[in-house]
């Protein structure tokens, strides 16, 4: 790779390490104990996890399973893609999980020199974090031994993490009365990040790289999720589990090829990803402003200008500059805007008027307005933001921002700056 490659590559994934860091990370992926892409996938997880990103590993085991049902001769029936498990499969199931469960320890212990895994020495903490009870019966299918979680031990998963150890959890859950049941593993990542409020849900499938080549298809919201038809039964177990975490308030929810070296590294730290994501921000609409909407965006900003976090602007400012103000809008109501004042000379521009309606609040509007803000002045040949804040430092400097001094901000801007006022200058590069 050239110098310059090198370089353009790392400046584009350095925002993404920063923001990755200290976050909570639950990855999903079928494995057997022959599957060759496991390697790959625990080297890149290791990777993750020397990041400084806290990893939670959800493994499935329907292929090792399968396998030894048909060695013992045991036949499998299935009612809405899940097994009804029966008592004779418990011990092959079992036989599954702790097979599969050392394959992944071996793998994630390696030390190969010259290796993504050289001095990775990855630590791994598992247990009997999930209870689990039976399914039941469900429309006349009496389901055995398959279950589903009652509850997990949400402390000892934590402080597993915070002990910088990787998470690996089987699909098979623990009743109090000492029976195991069959979980399904797709339910379990999805439980278990929104359980934990995870920043992000990955599974990793295959026929990924190729439903989003041929459709086109990176983007999903949890809706069109839940109803998209797709043959693969493995994406379409996936896309449901993927709604349903959205809809229990998990912001993002991954979909990344399996068996393409490299692809869980490409989704979370390139620009354009390499996979398909779940989201229910695509609910609202970001775009350019226009002057119709002033009314609606002086309702937004007036009370934050009168409680002294956003600067005032009059009516005549908001209409010179509606070409600079972008707004948010959902179900046709504008529930947030941000404007971007671009210093062309100076290649920055400045981030202004950033506020989302107190009851939108907390759903990561902000961040995806920022998110948003930046490629367009990325696409403008910007290579900066800058703002000034009086309360919301810690809300940017969370997001990469640094303090700056008065006297780094552009001339033109430097010139108005209002001493009474006494904002902090804040930048983060493009
Ligand atoms: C700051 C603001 C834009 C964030 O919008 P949002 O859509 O709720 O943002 P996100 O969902 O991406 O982030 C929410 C997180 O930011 C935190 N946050 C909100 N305001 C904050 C502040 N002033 N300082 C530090 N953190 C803040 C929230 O507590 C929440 O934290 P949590 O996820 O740990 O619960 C919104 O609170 C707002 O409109 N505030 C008033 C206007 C303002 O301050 N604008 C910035 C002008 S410089």
């Amino acid at each position: 790779m050239h110098t310059a490659e090198f370089l353009s590559f790392f400046y584009q994934a350095a925002p993404y390490i920063h923001a990755h860091r200290g976050k909570t990370f639950v990855i999903h992926f079928d494995a057997d104990f022959a599957d060759s892409y496991l390697e790959n996938i625990l080297q890149d997880c290791a990777i993750l996890q020397s990041l400084g990103i806290k990893l939670i590993l959800i493994h499935g085991i329907r292929a090792e399973i399968d396998r030894n049902l048909a060695k013992s001769g045991i036949i499998s029936h299935f009612s809405n893609d899940k097994r009804i498990t029966s008592k004779e499969m418990i011990p092959e199931i079992l036989n599954a999980a702790g097979s599969v469960r050392l394959k992944i320890e071996a793998v994630l212990s390696m030390n190969i020199v010259n290796s993504p895994m050289q001095d990775a020495e990855v630590k791994i903490a598992g247990g009997n974090y999930i209870t689990a009870r039976p399914l039941g019966v469900i429309g006349g299918c009496d389901f055995g031994y398959t279950g589903e979680i009652r509850k997990i031990n949400e402390f000892a998963i934590k402080s597993a993490l915070s002990d910088d150890e990787i998470v690996l959890i089987s699909p098979v859950g623990y009743a109090p009365t000492g029976e195991i049941f069959n979980l399904d593993s797709e339910e379990v990542a999805s439980t278990i990040a929104a359980e934990l409020a995870a920043d992000k849900l990955i599974y990793l499938c295959e026929g990924i790289a190729n439903l989003r080549a041929t459709e086109r298809l990176h983007q999903l919201t949890p809706e069109l999720a839940k109803k998209k038809e797709v043959e693969n039964s493995g994406i379409r177990r996936r896309m449901r589990a993927a709604a349903r975490a959205c809809e229990e308030g998990i912001a993002r929810v991954h979909l990344v090829e399996k068996d393409n070296q490299g692809a869980l590294l490409q989704e979370l730290f390139t620009r354009d990803g390499a996979g398909i994501m779940i989201t229910a921000e695509l609910y609202d609409i970001l775009r350019p402003a226009t002057i119709d909407d002033i009314n609606h965006i002086i309702a937004l900003i007036r009370p934050l200008e009168a409680n002294g976090t956003l600067i005032p602007r009059s009516r005549e400012i908001l209409e010179a500059d509606i070409d600079k103000f972008y707004v948010l809008i959902r179900d046709g109501s504008i529930i947030a805007c941000v404007a971007l004042y671009p210093y062309t000379q100076e290649k920055t521009a400045e981030l202004a008027c950033l506020a989302v309606a107190p009851e939108y609040r907390k759903h990561r509007r902000a961040d995806f307005l920022l998110e948003q803000l930046s490629q367009i002045a990325r696409q403008k040949g910007m290579e900066s933001l800058f703002l000034l804040t009086t309360q919301t430092a810690q809300w940017f400097e969370a997001r990469g921002f640094s303090r700056i001094e008065i006297e780094e901000l552009p001339e033109k801007k430097r010139a108005k700056y209002n001493r009474e006022r006494n904002s902090r200058a804040y930048r983060k590069f493009l």
